[in-house]
């Protein structure tokens, strides 16, 4: 009997499998991208199960203390980054790891060391976590270049070097959204068998979509390309107005972007010049994964791939989403330039 007519799919294409084959064309492949996917992916579970039982857990914001069965409890953001650094470190592919909650590049220790470098935000969205809004985790992962020991400056790159990015969506459902570089795709998580499955094949963004995604309430600090570009939105000339949509939880607002189409965007206001997004391990992904999806991401004036970080949280202006409504801000900004 086939899988087909029957209630369970027998020959489903899961996260790991999907990579594997990726992998396949590439005879030179170690499976070391596959092993360090898979480390990533327990931390995710993990992640979203207790986000899923945080508040009977009482995972919010009373770190170091005891729980109603006596065991010592972790503020969820501190649990989730302890359990990125412990998966990847143990997962022997990994030399560098810089994370939003660490100060400094961690180094993993020399016997446990792998030739690659990745950058993460455990859990992003932190005013969210308290009303139970959606929450995710984003990643970018590099390639180690050269032998001799890592330093910082292995992972001051820009993102075109990127080697895979995602992100983790714990939103009505868990959701891994992944690219290696040959287009988009998205994994539901099944909790019945704690797999993810490849549910949404080759992502591809709208050229335009409807709606605009950004924090109004700062209007008066914008710089004067997003105010006119907004108002652009707000009051065409013909046709429709833009919907307006912000969550304030970035991978959430980012995959309504990739999925129906629309601009995110955080820019540089007079309070925070270079915004509030960081490039490595927030604008970074999120612009690999948009234009492997065909869309576009730009701080205005330069696409974000190509910045140069100079230091590891480093943030930047982004505007993300669409190609034509991205297009229509850089257009903006080039008229402001002259
Ligand atoms: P965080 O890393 O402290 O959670 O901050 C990042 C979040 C993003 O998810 C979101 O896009 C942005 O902050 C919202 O910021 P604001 O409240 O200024 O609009
Ligand atoms: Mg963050």
């Amino acid at each position: 009997m086939t899988s087909t007519g029957s209630a369970i799919d027998t020959d489903c294409i899961t996260l790991t499998r999907f990579v594997l084959e990726s992998q396949r064309q590439f005879p030179k492949a170690t499976g070391d991208l596959t092993q360090l996917i898979n480390a990533i992916l327990t931390a995710i579970k993990a992640i979203s199960s207790a986000v899923r039982k945080a508040g009977i857990h009482h995972l919010y914001g009373i770190s170091g203390t005891a729980n109603a069965t006596g065991d010592q409890v972790k503020k969820l953001d501190v649990l989730s980054n302890d359990l990125f650094v412990n998966m990847l470190k143990s997962s022997y592919t990994t030399c560098l790891l810089v994370s939003e909650e660490n100060e400094t590049v961690i180094e993993v220790e020399t016997d446990k060391q792998g030739k690659y470098i990745v950058c993460f935000d455990p859990l992003d969205g932190s005013s969210n976590i308290d009303c139970l809004v959606s929450i995710g985790s984003i990643f970018g992962i590099y390639r180690k270049n050269g032998d001799g020991p890592p330093t910082v400056k292995d992972v001051l790159k820009p993102g075109t070097e990127i080697v895979a990015a995602g992100y983790a969506l714990y939103g009505s459902a868990t959701m891994v959204v992944l690219s290696t570089g040959n287009g988009v795709n998205g994994f539901m998580y099944d909790p019945a068998i704690g797999e993810f499955l490849l549910t949404e094949k080759n992502i591809k963004c709208k050229p335009r979509g409807k709606i605009y995604s950004l924090n109004e309430g700062y209007e008066k600090f914008w710089d004067e390309p997003t105010r006119e570009y907004v108002k652009s939105k707000k009051f065409p000339e013909s046709g429709k107005p833009y919907g307006g949509r912000y969550i304030g939880s970035m991978v959430a607002d980012v995959h309504r972007t990739l999925v129906y189409g629309g601009i995110f965007m955080y820019p540089s206001t007079t309070e925070a010049p270079k915004g509030k997004l960081r490039l490595l391990y927030e604008c970074n992904p999120m612009a690999f994964i948009m234009e492997q999806a065909g869309g576009l991401a730009t701080n205005g004036r330069q696409r974000i791939l190509e910045i140069q970080p100079k230091e590891i949280h480093e943030r930047s202006p982004i505007y993300l989403g669409s190609k034509d409504d991205v297009q229509d801000v850089i257009k903006i900004f080039e008229k402001h330039a002259k």
